[in-house]
């Protein structure tokens, strides 16, 4: 039999309806002009014209109706490092930058490293958080603990090479593949922050940034990523590597053709190169580090070929005092979240990227990796998270004005072309031409295989 009423917990019966008029809707491979009725939080009818009112409407001539984008790799803080970034704020930057769900690194304090701990970060960010917010957690090594993770909602276990999160013997490669086969046995994924630090001169005097990123040398990169690889092969657990910055990188990944493999770039790697470095010192500071030119171009044009599987942002907010420090203290990261979107929509106008492939990379595939059923796509049934984006509006990078409590951006006064108009989470506008519009608590809790 089925069951005709709501249970209590199911509120989306009490939401307003919304209807988006007359805009160019991004289906599958282009837009099409048409209007989209959401109501319950769900995309309910996509057609030419839908003559029915409904409780907000939005007039969107000159706009573009998007997927709601994803970003997989996100560090919110909050809880002991809400001095840096609390879930209000960085789910705040989310939505300014045309994010409606964002997925949470697991390197907080404490760190998001048991069943327990997930559990207590997801109860804490539940009323504050303006888009949907899933959690991975820290690689582990015991099979009850990893299956605990998976069952609290863990979108992945992530193995941080430069310096586990929970206490593991990384180098061991024994300890690597027991954490391979329980991510295997549990179905879980595993995200690897690839970087052999073994593999870095140690005593080296540093004195400018620019000789801390070129110590960081790409071959700690490359040779982490085959080493996953080569042990990943007998065990077949699913990998994901976060934040690929070397072209061969890509290669050892993408020339493997395995479905469960996947890979993820960042619009910094893409778009900046060590030069930058030069000038912009701690603002252009983050691990894996900028790379030569040479490397950026290449990583663009593999881009383009859709080589990459996503694209994400590594938002990584630090204060200006933690960053402006000697090279060696200074801490590596720059927040992303608002800057993205702009940035890729900048490329789309100057013909160096599709409109699709940047749908692909920071929404339909980020559904697919992160098993985001109904996600990623404008249909009828999916979730209520859409963008609606002016694609000819000029604006510039001006971190004076981020929501992110970092103020500072390595894009600082880059113009771009391409704007985010308002954002859309579980048929809510939740952000709408520079402002906040929606409630911290709006958006919902993700839990990995749940819908
Ligand atoms: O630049 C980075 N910042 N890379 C990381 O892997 C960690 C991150 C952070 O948490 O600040
Ligand atoms: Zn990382
Ligand atoms: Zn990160």
């Amino acid at each position: 039999m089925k069951h005709l009423k709501r249970s209590k917990s199911d509120n989306t019966s009490d939401l307003p309806s919304l209807l988006i008029r007359d805009a160019q809707i991004w289906t599958k491979n282009d837009t099409t002009r048409g209007s989209i009725l959401v109501e319950h939080g769900k995309i309910r009818r996509i057609a030419r014209s839908i003559t029915e009112r409904a409780d907000e409407e939005i007039l969107a001539r000159r706009l573009i109706v998007l997927p709601g984008l994803i970003d997989g790799h996100v560090h919110l803080r909050d809880m002991k490092l809400s001095y840096k970034e609390d879930f209000t704020t960085g789910t705040a930057a989310a939505a300014a930058g045309g994010f409606t769900s964002v997925i949470d690194m697991p390197n907080s304090l404490p760190p998001t490293d048991s069943a327990e701990r997930l559990r207590e970060r997801a109860e804490r960010a539940s009323g504050k958080i303006l888009v949907n917010v899933g959690f991975h957690s820290a690689a582990l090594n015991d099979y009850d603990e990893v299956r605990g993770m998976k069952t609290a909602g863990a979108f992945s276990m992530k193995l941080y090479l430069p310096s586990p999160i929970a206490p593991l013997d990384i180098d061991d490669d024994k300890v690597v593949v027991q954490v391979l086969n329980a991510a295997k046995q549990a179905s879980l994924l595993l995200t690897v922050h690839a970087e052999d630090m073994t593999k870095l001169p140690r005593t080296e005097k540093i004195t400018t940034f620019a000789e801390l990123v070129r110590l960081r040398r790409g071959n700690a990169e490359t040779s982490a990523v085959r080493r996953i690889l080569r042990l990943q092969r007998p065990i077949g657990c699913r990998v994901h590597f976060c934040h690929v910055s070397l072209p061969s990188s890509l290669s050892a990944i993408s020339d493997r053709a395995s479905s469960r493999l996947s890979s993820e770039i960042t619009p910094h790697h893409i778009l900046l190169d060590e030069n930058h470095v030069k000038t912009l010192r701690w603002k252009a500071w983050m691990v894996p580090p900028l790379r030569p030119g040479k490397d950026r171009q290449n990583l663009f044009r593999a881009m383009k070929m859709g080589i990459p599987t996503i694209m994400a942002t590594d938002h990584a907010p630090h204060t200006v005092k933690e960053k402006a420090q000697p090279p060696r203290e200074s801490s590596p990261g720059i927040p992303g979240l608002e800057t993205a979107l702009p940035l890729m929509l900048t490329m789309v106008n100057k013909g160096k990227l599709s409109l699709g492939r940047l749908v692909s990379l920071l929404a339909t595939n980020p559904a697919k990796i992160f098993d985001l059923r109904s996600k990623g796509r404008l249909e009828n049934g999916a979730d209520g998270d859409l963008v609606l984006v002016d694609l000819k509006k000029r604006g510039m990078v001006d971190p004076a004005r981020f929501f992110s409590k970092a103020h500072y951006s390595p894009f600082e006064g880059w113009k771009t072309q391409g704007v985010v108009h308002t954002t859309i989470v579980n048929g809510l506008v939740v952000y709408r031409e520079g402002e906040i519009v929606g409630k911290p608590g709006g958006g919902k809790i993700l839990k990995s295989g749940r819908r």
